[in-house]
C-alpha cells in the first residue's frame, strides 16, 4: 500500500494544489525539489511585504530571541505597545486604540462585541457577497458562498444582508447601482432592523471572497452618513484590503471617510498570525475591561513583525507602489480582455484586481476560470479564485512585486487563456 502524506493533514482543508513548499523569497515560492513559482497569492493577501522580508526575518529572530511570549493581561510586552503607537500614525482621527488577537475572524468577533457594548444595540448589518471569516459569528456575517455556512445552522441571529454595489453583477452603471443599494439599505431599516435595534454596519471596501469588487466612493460616503444619523457603527473589514494593497494604506480612504471601527489582520503581520481592532479611545472605553481578550493576542513576535511590516510599508512606500504598478497591471488584463470575450469584466483597486468570467448573459463561467487557474499553475504562476460562482481569477500580487514579474506573469495567463478558450470552442464544436 502506498502512504499517502496528506493522511494525517485533516481533510476539511481544501487543496488548490498539491505543491509542498519550502521556501519563499520576495514574488516567488520554492517547493521541495526546488521548482521556482511566482505567488500572485500571498497566502491569500498575507505576504504583503514578500515572502521572507529580510528585515521581518530580522525583526521575528531577534525578538524570538528575546521574548517569545508575554501575556498581555499579565505582563505587557514592549512591542505591542510601540505597534498601537505606529498603528496610530497611520490611521486618520480619531481612531487612536488598538486591540490585537489572532486571526481575521477572531478581530471580527472582538469588533462586533465592541460595537455592541458601545451601542447597546444588537443587530448587525453584512453585505451580500461577503466573507468575514470561520468562526460562529463570523460565519453568520458571510454570505459570499453557502459552502462556509452549509451544516452549521443554527448560526447566531440578529444579522441582516444589505445588497453590496456590484454593478457588473446588476448590469447597471455605477450610479444606477449606488442609488438602487442606498434605497435597499433605507428600507432595510424601516422593514428589517430598526436603527435603535442596529448596532453596526460591517463592510468590506473592496468585496474579498465575494469578487474582488470595489464599492463606489459614493456608496460608502451615503452609507457613512446613514450610519452617523442613526448612531450606527460603521466598520470597515479591511483584512484583506488593508495594508497598502489597494493604493492607500486603508482601502475606505478611496472615499474620504472614517470608519468607526477598523478590523485589520493578513498583510500586517507579513506572515506572522495578528489581527486587530482599531478605534477611538473614547469608543474603547465602553468595551467594559475584562470582557475580551484572549492568551495570545498582543503577543512579542507577531507585534514585532507587524511594527516592522508598519516601518516596511513607509520606507518603501508600497502603497504608492501598489497604486502605480496597480495601474500597469490593470493595463495589462484589459488589453487581455479586449482579446478574450470570455473575460466580462476587469476591476479593482490597487494591487487587488479581479477578472470576471461570464457568458453573454453575465452568468458565471466557473469551467473557463478552473481551466484558466488550472493552465497558469502549470506554468507555474500561481493565482487565487473568488466570487459566488467561483468564477473570478483575483490578482493578489505582494506590493513589492516588480513590473518585470507582472509582465512574466501576465504572458503566462495569456497562454493559459488562450489554451483554455481553445479547448472550450473545441468541446463546442
Ligand atoms: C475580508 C476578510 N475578513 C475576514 C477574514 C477572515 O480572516 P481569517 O481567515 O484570518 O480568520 C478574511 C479571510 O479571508 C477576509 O478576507
Amino acid at each position: 500500500m502506498t502512504h499517502d502524506p496528506l493522511y494525517h493533514l485533516s481533510p476539511v482543508w481544501s487543496h488548490m494544489t498539491k505543491i509542498r513548499m519550502e521556501r519563499g523569497e520576495g514574488s516567488y515560492i520554492y517547493d521541495v525539489n526546488g521548482q521556482r513559482y511566482i505567488d500572485f497569492t500571498c497566502g491569500i493577501g498575507v505576504t504583503n511585504t514578500g515572502h521572507s522580508h529580510p528585515r521581518i526575518v530580522k525583526a521575528v529572530q531577534e525578538q524570538a530571541a528575546k521574548l517569545i511570549h508575554g501575556q498581555i493581561t499579565i505582563v505587557i510586552p514592549e512591542m505591542a505597545i510601540k505597534l498601537a503607537e505606529a498603528l496610530n500614525e497611520v490611521t486618520p482621527d480619531p481612531i487612536d486604540c488598538f486591540f490585537f488577537s489572532n486571526s481575521g475572524a477572531e478581530a471580527t468577533e472582538g469588533a462586533v462585541k465592541l460595537a455592541r457594548q458601545a451601542t447597546k444595540r444588537t443587530n448587525i448589518v453584512t453585505m451580500q457577497g461577503s466573507f468575514h471569516g470561520r468562526t460562529a459569528q463570523a460565519m453568520a456575517m458571510t454570505n459570499s458562498k453557502t459552502s462556509y455556512r452549509v451544516g452549521y445552522q443554527p448560526l447566531p441571529a440578529g444579522v441582516f444582508v444589505a445588497p453590496f454595489p456590484y454593478s457588473y453583477y446588476f448590469g447597471w452603471d455605477e450610479d444606477e447601482t449606488v442609488d438602487f443599494c442606498i434605497k435597499q439599505f433605507k428600507q432595510m431599516l424601516k422593514t428589517q432592523t430598526a436603527p435603535e435595534e442596529t448596532a453596526a454596519v460591517v463592510i468590506e471596501p473592496v468585496l474579498g471572497e465575494g469578487g474582488y469588487v470595489p464599492a463606489p466612493a459614493r456608496y460608502l460616503q451615503e452609507l457613512r452618513d446613514i450610519c452617523s444619523e442613526h448612531g450606527i457603527m460603521f466598520i470597515a473589514d479591511e483584512v484583506q484590503t488593508g495594508f497598502g494593497r489597494t493604493g492607500h494604506f486603508w482601502a475606505f480612504e478611496h472615499a474620504g471617510i472614517v470608519p468607526d471601527i477598523i478590523i485589520m489582520a493578513k498583510g500586517l503581520g507579513s506572515g506572522m498570525p495578528i489581527s486587530g481592532v482599531g478605534a477611538s479611545r473614547a469608543l474603547m472605553e465602553k468595551w467594559p475591561t475584562g470582557s475580551h481578550g484572549g492568551t495570545y493576542g498582543g503577543g512579542a513576535i507577531q507585534t514585532a513583525a507587524a511594527l516592522e511590516t508598519v516601518r516596511i510599508m513607509q520606507d518603501e512606500h508600497l502603497p504608492q507602489r501598489a497604486e502605480e504598478l496597480g495601474e500597469y497591471l490593470m493595463k495589462g488584463l484589459k488589453d487581455l480582455q479586449a482579446e478574450f470575450p470570455v473575460i466580462g469584466d476587469v476591476r479593482g483597486r490597487g494591487l487587488m484586481i479581479g477578472v470576471e468570467f461570464s457568458d453573454e448573459n453575465r452568468y458565471p463561467d466557473k469551467a473557463t476560470t478552473k481551466a484558466v487557474l488550472a493552465e497558469c499553475v502549470n506554468r507555474h504562476l500561481l493565482l487565487l479564485i473568488c466570487g459566488y460562482g467561483e468564477h473570478v481569477i483575483r490578482w493578489v500580487p505582494p506590493l513589492t512585486v516588480t513590473r518585470e514579474q507582472i509582465d512574466d506573469a501576465l504572458k503566462i495567463f495569456g497562454e493559459a487563456l488562450a489554451i483554455a478558450t481553445s479547448v472550450g470552442e473545441t468541446a463546442s464544436a
